[in-house]
């Protein structure tokens, strides 16, 4: 059987993105992008394979050998901490980690602070390191939900354009991690596939350049 380089590309905007940049670095697949409701899409000369998967996903496929590389954000490195190596800052998909709530809340420091959030982990660090006492309130999405509707205080999530946050009258009460698109290698494929693995990252290195 043929031994491809798996590639885990996350699905959606940012992973169309990103697909661009593996093909201007000559790792192309024209038709990974067709409309269509495949998953896997396959270079046969080049031996690279290319899957669409959740982005939340992407780091877990990358740290179990099912995708020898792929592109997830870094809020989900810091999040979950996969046994993976990150090759490359893409400086794609760029957005903060953030608290925010509604304009008129005030943290008068009192009691515990509600916080709700996907990022569980993210938010107990920040709070540690402020030495704030948290109730976590863990939600898998419409997060910003939870001020309006007083499930929490404030909420710890990605704010990218602050569109979200603006039409439901939240606001930003501190950016506290820079977020960007990372290129993660699982560890034993980076030392078997080396010479593949660092020709894409040198040559997305260079595309990367170019857009700092
Ligand atoms: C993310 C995040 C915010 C939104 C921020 O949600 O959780 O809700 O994007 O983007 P903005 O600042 O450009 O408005 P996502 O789209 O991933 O959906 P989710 O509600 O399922 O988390």
């Amino acid at each position: 059987m043929k031994k491809y380089l798996n590639i885990a590309l996350p699905k959606g905007r940012l992973g169309e993105k990103v697909y661009k940049m593996f093909d201007k670095a000559g790792y192309s697949c024209p038709e990974i992008l067709d409309d269509t409701r495949k998953l896997i899409f396959t270079n046969e000369d080049l031996g690279v394979r290319y899957f669409w998967v959740k982005p939340s996903d992407v780091a877990i496929y990358v740290e179990r050998g099912a995708a020898d590389i792929g592109v997830c954000g870094k809020d989900i490195l810091l999040e979950y901490q996969p046994d993976v190596y990150e090759l490359l800052d893409l400086n794609v998909g760029k957005c903060s980690m953030a608290v925010a709530g509604k304009a008129d809340f005030v943290d008068d420091r009192q009691g515990t602070l509600r916080v709700a959030t996907k990022f569980k982990n993210i938010a107990k660090k920040y709070y540690a390191g402020i030495g704030r006492d948290i109730d976590i309130i863990t939600l898998n999405g419409s997060i910003e939900l939870a001020p309006i509707l007083d499930l929490s205080d404030v909420i710890v999530d990605i704010v990218e354009t602050g569109t979200t946050l603006k039409e439901n009258n939240l606001i930003v009460i501190e950016k506290f991690v820079p977020i960007s698109a990372r290129l993660i290698a699982n560890k034993s494929s980076f030392k078997f596939k080396t010479e593949i693995v660092e020709d894409i990252r040198e040559k997305l290195a260079l595309i990367t350049e170019s857009l700092w």
